[in-house]
């Protein structure tokens, strides 16, 4: 923030940049992708590193946020391109530049601090704005459409699995009695009726609507859909030695890349006796962070965002099958609306 309490662009800071770095081993004339551009920080890290050679493709599914990014690395020199799209198009987005197998692929999921601060974004519990929380601005449902529309019994559904919350039914049921009165469209609006409809007991740390609207942004962008899909099909077009990177800042983005990088690396991922276990066990990689990293206290300290970031990491030890930069993407072989910006 400034001193007037403006927003400043480049606030976003990233976190665990040399874990980032050093797992992805960011070489000089490597290929890398940022699957998570943000406001670019560790893009432009990446970059400083690849160069001279190296190349960067870059996706993002929100347009503000890949414009100033855009800039940023554009004010360091050259050899990066940006798509706005979504992640789980990176197939289509690489198959499409018809690339070599990549170095390294990075995924820093979640929202970024410019997203969460801009009030007119309507993120935050804590701004009488319009509720949003809309990470792509061309996707038509909101917050305020999923509030206003879904059933009680969906709205508790989402709320207890997305925000662990077990007041979700509670709070579900304020919703819907709210809602009959007038439409909730506001975050300060929505952010009452949830406080006001379970009672604290004893302290508690976090605002009594933190992790309803945690659930309500993951439900909006579809955080948790196809995620493991989208780390198996990323993992295709790694090298051998190359490696994926994922930070995830909640437990269930977390969970997920848990299992598919154990089931890359033909490690079980179900709960049977091991016995009855049929998991296949071929291993395509190998898991470099058996335990998820974490940032240390002065990172926390500096960026208290950072505080549940939990970064996992895999490596790539077989040979490349067809898929990697081979058409597998799918049957229509369009490349979509890529907003595909500034190559160099
Ligand atoms: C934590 S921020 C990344 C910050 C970035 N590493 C930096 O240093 O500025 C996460 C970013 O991922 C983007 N994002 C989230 N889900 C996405 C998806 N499915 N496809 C593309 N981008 C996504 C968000 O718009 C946000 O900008």
């Amino acid at each position: 923030m400034t001193l007037h309490g403006e927003h400043t662009e480049t606030e976003h800071l990233p976190v665990m940049r040399r874990e980032v770095y050093d797992l992805l081993r960011c070489r000089p004339g490597g290929l890398y992708v940022d699957a998570t551009v943000g406001l670019g920080g560790h893009s432009l890290g990446i970059l400083e590193r690849i160069r001279p050679g190296g190349r960067l493709i870059g996706i993002d599914r929100d347009a503000e946020s890949l414009e100033k990014a855009s800039l940023r690395l554009a004010a360091s020199g050259s050899g990066f391109r940006l798509f706005h799209d979504n992640y789980k198009n990176l197939p289509l987005i690489l198959n499409n530049l018809a690339l070599p197998p990549v170095d390294g692929i990075l995924l820093d999921l979640g929202v970024n601090s410019y997203q969460l601060l801009s009030p007119e974004r309507g993120f935050s519990f804590q701004s009488d704005e319009m509720l949003d929380m809309r990470m792509d601005r061309t996707q038509r449902w909101t917050a305020a459409d999923l509030v206003n529309n879904l059933s009680e019994t969906e709205l508790a559904d989402i709320i207890y699995r997305y925000g662990e919350e077990r007041h979700s039914r509670r709070i579900a049921a304020a919703i819907v009695r709210e809602r009959k009165r007038a439409p909730i469209t506001r975050c300060l609006q929505l952010a009452a009726v949830v406080s006001r409809s379970f009672r604290v007991r004893g302290h508690q740390s976090i605002h009594p609507a933190t992790r309803t609207f945690q659930a309500l942004r993951i439900a909006v962008n579809e955080e948790l859909e196809g995620l493991e899909e989208l780390l198996t099909d990323a993992f295709g077009f790694l090298s051998p030695g190359g490696r994926i990177v994922v930070i995830a800042f909640h437990s269930l983005e977390d969970r997920i890349v848990k299992r598919a990088f154990r089931r890359l690396a033909g490690q079980c991922v179900c709960d049977a006796a091991p016995e009855l276990c049929t998991c296949p066990r071929t291993a395509r990689g190998r898991i470099l962070t058996p335990r998820p990293l974490t940032p240390g206290e002065e990172e926390v300290q500096t960026n208290p965002r950072a505080r549940s970031a939990r970064l996992r990491a895999l490596e790539r030890t077989e040979t490349p099958g067809p898929e990697a930069g081979a058409g597998d993407a799918s049957p229509d072989g369009e490349p979509g609306d890529h907003d595909d910006r500034l190559g160099s």
